[in-house]
């Protein structure tokens, strides 16, 4: 059985993740808008993740027997202005994800709860992986994205990508 702040903190995370899909949908659109149809793929992919990892704790709380809260989702308040802006802003907003999830993970390894922590290492994980990532798409951007035919190229880069679904299933 969870306690409660476990069980809290994980429905949090439900909602934390849903935020981060309709995130990710508002850089996809905000690169749909201008034109740059890879990095709009990019994050139309992103947002199908993040939908993924909400879905993945709703069925681990499912698993314990908990009920789930689905609380309002807050409305994307990144400016985007430059087409860095939704880079840099993911790539921070994937660090407080980061923290989230390992405020849980420590909340669950002080009450010896090791099945959660078990569920979670998927997630510490995942997060090594989003944070590197992001932070690669800066770098690269920052590299490369103020000339018109790299950004091109970058584009056609980041169009390249598809969802591949999470092997981690429950239940
Ligand atoms: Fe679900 Fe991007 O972390």
């Amino acid at each position: 059985m969870l306690s409660k702040k476990v069980k809290e903190l994980l429905n949090n995370q439900v909602n934390a993740e849903f935020y981060s899909a309709y995130l990710y949908l508002d850089f996809h659109d905000f690169y749909k808008d201008a034109g740059l149809d890879g990095y709009a793929n990019w994050y139309w992919i992103q947002a199908q993740e993040e939908r993924d990892h909400a879905m993945l704790l709703m069925q681990y709380l499912q698993q314990q027997g908990e009920r789930v809260k689905l609380e309002a989702i807050d409305m994307p308040d990144k400016e985007l202005k430059e087409f860095i802006d939704p880079l840099k802003a993911g790539a921070e907003h994937e660090r407080v994800v980061t923290g989230l999830i390992n405020d849980i993970y420590a909340a669950a390894c002080e009450e010896h709860d090791f099945r959660t922590m078990q569920f979670l290492d998927w997630f510490v994980m995942e997060q090594a992986e989003e944070e590197d990532n992001a932070d690669g798409n800066v770098k690269k951007f920052e590299l490369f994205g103020s000339d018109g035919k790299s950004l091109y190229e970058l584009d056609a880069e980041m169009k390249a990508r598809v969802y591949i679904a999470p092997s981690l299933v429950i239940g």
